[in-house]
């Protein structure tokens, strides 16, 4: 990330007025870290109602001492936000920190691939739980279409679940040779996954929910 913004010791007016003027102009896709000795989360509600449509937010670090998000600011009129580019940007995003970690193993490198694993698998969980706790129901109530894809979905999340463990397992150990194993197989299920969701079931739920996207966006990235 080329930017960072420290937020640490403000309170969380400060914060908020600190931010409030990076939206000033039409930047589209301007990146920038945040980082704070407090929870971002309690910055979100008003960033929401100010700019909605004008940022994506995913998490980076989830406490107890550092937190970090990942901000990237949007000019809807280049970029519009709904459900189908909100989770695929998310997929971009998580195969970018990815392929860091991958890089990292690779070298030798075990501090930033352990740096980059961290990012990696708090940006999975989040974006599961984005979609098992905002999207997906969302989807099953307007379709009523609850044995099917989205059921098929919550089972690979429970397979990559299992193999993002192991990787942590095989991190810790430092153990180059089964990181690099797990990665390969974990590479493998994770882009037909995301195909499956992006060619499908997002522009379906882009369709069926269009009336609720914004509410369900809202809800799912103060995860
Ligand atoms: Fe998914
Ligand atoms: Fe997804």
């Amino acid at each position: 990330m080329s930017e960072s913004l420290d937020l640490s010791k403000k309170n969380v007016e400060e914060a908020q007025t600190t931010l409030d003027g990076l939206f000033e102009g039409l930047a589209d896709n301007r990146n920038i870290e945040l980082i704070a000795d407090f929870d971002l989360r309690a910055l979100l509600p008003a960033l929401q109602e100010k700019n909605w449509g004008k940022f994506n937010w995913f998490p980076l670090e989830d406490g107890p001492s550092i937190w970090r998000v990942d901000l990237t600011l949007l000019n809807p009129a280049v970029s519009p936000r709904g459900i189908e580019e909100l989770f695929t940007s998310d997929h971009q995003r998580c195969d970018e920190i990815f392929v860091l970690v991958e890089a990292a193993a690779q070298a030798g490198d075990l501090d930033k691939a352990k740096k980059n694993f961290a990012e990696f698998i708090l940006g999975m969980n989040h974006h599961f739980a984005m979609e098992e706790e905002g999207f997906f129901p969302a989807f099953e109530q307007a379709t009523g279409m609850t044995q099917g894809p989205t059921m098929v979905m919550k089972m690979e999340h429970t397979q990559m679940r299992g193999l993002l463990m192991q990787m942590q397992e095989a991190v810790n150990k430092e153990d180059v040779g089964e990181i690099s194993q797990i990665t390969s197989t974990l590479m493998v299920i994770m882009r037909q996954h995301n195909i499956k969701e992006e060619q499908m079931l997002y522009r379906m739920g882009g369709m069926h929910l269009s009336n609720q996207a914004d509410t369900i966006l809202r809800t799912v990235q103060a995860l």
